[in-house]
């Protein structure tokens, strides 16, 4: 039954919560796309089933954001016809393995999951209580009504949003998932749920690797240590020269460079952080390091310099997906015809899950 064939199965996907930015190009994107090439089979799901599991109550968030981050990711150079563009909620089989998975997971293991805490943290989910928070009674009462439920706790389906993406990566037996550090607790968690799988019912699934970028985490341009939507302090793949330049000429530089003249820091600097990344030029950057901490050179010079360069970057990915737009027809049907192509792979995989574990039934 075990088909151990040593190919290369590349699964990745994003959460249509917003349109992608350059942590998610540095983070993963440009992986994908050097993947694509090197693989035997490559899929990109749009979790929005994912989505919803932080997203509830505002469906019409995910599903408008869904066509953008196919386009995104096409503008990017992900080719449809390397790579497998799939939607998530049109898979049903992922929530059935989603299911079966349930059992090979404890409660603990993903509250004490290091992405799910911070994840959690960050938006307002609390963890390690179901009391109220407040001591005053009156105040308890209040927060304890249902519709505020998120306050005191932690929804279900988020806390096993690790299960389901396990689902997502096993349910095409994907070996080589292309991810931002902040999820390798996530897939470590994956591996957990293949080796009890295979325990428990015979050799289905392979491990899962996991492939990180030199990048792995960009700094937002106010300096904060993740850059995200909710903190503003990102740069979009489809921002125009304008925007661009807004976000750059409003970056974190040293807080103590006040005069040309004096010298500055360069370590923090998120315009030097910037410029070591994404300029190709690497002596012109050091030159430019050791006139800064000497003194002598401006923000506004550097900060000129990094437009330029993010603008060389970013303008190609904004004129194709311009170019995309115009057809968004095109672009549904790219999502529609892999979401076909992709179920009809996971429900060969689910058909070797169910005989592995005994619930094959009517189908002789
Ligand atoms: N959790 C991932 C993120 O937030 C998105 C995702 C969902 C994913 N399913 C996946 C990534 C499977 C890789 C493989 O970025």
């Amino acid at each position: 039954m075990t088909d151990k064939t040593n190919k290369t199965i590349v699964l990745t996907g994003d959460r249509p919560t917003g349109r992608l930015h350059l942590g998610h190009y540095v983070g993963s994107i440009q992986n994908r796309v050097k993947l694509q090439n090197e693989s035997d089979k490559a899929y990109y799901m749009v979790a929005d089933v994912q989505a919803l599991t932080d997203n509830a109550d505002n469906p019409e968030k995910v599903r408008s954001n869904v066509l953008e981050i196919v386009l995104d990711n096409l503008a990017c150079g992900v080719d449809p016809a390397k790579t497998t563009f799939f939607l998530q909620s049109q898979i049903p089989e992922i929530a059935e393995l989603t299911v079966f998975f349930m059992n090979l997971v404890t409660v603990q293991q993903l509250s004490h999951n290091p992405t799910i805490k911070s994840e959690a943290k960050e938006k307002g989910f609390n963890l390690s209580s179901n009391r109220v928070f407040s001591a005053d009674p009156l105040l308890a009462s209040i927060i304890s009504k249902p519709e505020d439920i998120f306050e005191q706790g932690i929804p279900l389906g988020f806390l096993a949003y690790p299960v389901s993406q396990a689902a997502d990566i096993l349910a095409f037996k994907a070996n080589t998932v292309p991810v931002g550090i902040d999820q390798l607790p996530v897939l470590e968690q994956a591996n957990k749920i293949a080796n009890k799988f295979n325990a428990f019912y015979g050799e289905v699934f392979e491990k899962i690797n996991h492939i990180t970028s030199d990048v792995s985490r960009l700094v937002g341009t106010d300096g904060n240590a993740k850059m995200s939507k909710s903190l503003g302090n990102c740069i979009y793949l489809s921002d125009s020269y304008e925007q661009i330049s807004k976000q750059v000429m409003s970056m974190y530089t040293d807080p103590n460079h006040l005069r040309v003249e004096g010298p500055g820091q360069v370590e923090g600097n998120v315009v030097f952080t910037y410029l070591d990344i994404f300029d190709p030029n690497k002596n012109e950057v050091e030159e430019l390091k050791n006139q800064y901490r000497a003194g002598g050179l401006g923000d506004v010079v550097i900060k000129k310099r990094l437009i330029e360069v993010l603008e060389s970057i970013i303008k190609p990915i904004r004129e194709r997906r311009e170019e995309l737009t115009k057809d968004m027809i095109m672009v549904e049907k790219i999502l529609e015809d892999g979401t076909n192509s992709a179920r009809a792979d996971a429900s060969l995989v689910m058909g070797e899950v169910k005989t592995a574990m005994k619930i094959n039934y009517f189908n002789k």
